[in-house]
């Protein structure tokens, strides 16, 4: 029986090789997914090309800090406006540069997700692999957790592992972190489309007690 794809909603700030993951898991029939529209806040974002590429419909939302081409409730407003229309199943930010408010938040009509690197809680916020570096950390990675208005503190729902190597840099951590996240993007949509994750059950955070959450650990040798 062909099963009904998981319709996500994807927004992004940048190059979008996330983006691009899903893209061709979705084209090669590897998942069981639709991405039914992008939105960027950024106009010069690489992931625009790839969506338009791919034929996906792109919403360019585009906002600046100062507000002078479009406030951030304004951003917020629209972006609402057409995840309503498109009606997804789920939200994915991948790689989105920006908080979103509360209220934004509150009011999505599905679940939202978002792709962050570092092993959460640790090192919520920006700059994670200089931080992760200057403690010393023997282990980094990435986790995939509910977006909720507390940033990046939302129920963790999978993660990916890496030993840190004597000789990593910022630049060779963010590297191998992308590489992982290349890994659990598709992974974590694969347990959703599996049921293994409930995307509404976690909405209402009752995750917790069905069963254990972060859902996986792998090293990057593996
Ligand atoms: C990823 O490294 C993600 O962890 C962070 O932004 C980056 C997005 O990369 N939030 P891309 O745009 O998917 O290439």
């Amino acid at each position: 029986m062909s099963q009904k794809p998981l319709k996500i909603a994807v927004l992004v700030s940048g190059s979008g090789s996330n983006l691009q993951v899903m893209i061709d898991a979705m084209k090669s029939g590897n998942l069981a997914i639709d991405i039914v529209g992008v939105i960027s806040n950024r106009e010069d974002a690489y992931a625009i090309i790839r969506a338009k590429d791919a034929g996906i419909p792109v919403s360019v939302l585009s906002h600046v800090p100062n507000g002078r081409r479009m406030g951030i409730n304004t951003f917020e407003k629209y972006a609402l406006q057409q995840i309503q229309d498109w009606s997804p199943d789920l939200v994915v930010l991948a790689g989105f540069m920006r908080v979103l408010s509360a209220q934004f938040i509150n009011n999505m009509p599905c679940t939202m997700i978002n792709l962050h690197p570092s092993l959460l809680p640790y090192y919520k916020g920006l700059d994670t692999h200089q931080r992760v570096l200057r403690s010393g950390d023997k282990y980094h990675g990435c986790s995939i957790h509910v977006v909720t208005p507390k940033l990046d503190a939302g129920q963790v729902l999978t993660q990916a592992w890496l030993a840190v190597d004597v000789l990593d840099t910022p630049k060779s951590l963010a590297k191998r972190v992308q590489t992982l996240e290349h890994r659990l993007v598709p992974y974590t949509l694969d347990m959703m489309i599996k049921k293994v994750i409930d995307i509404d059950t976690i909405r209402v955070g009752r995750m917790n007690g069905m069963i254990p959450l972060p859902l996986k650990f792998w090293m990057d040798n593996e």
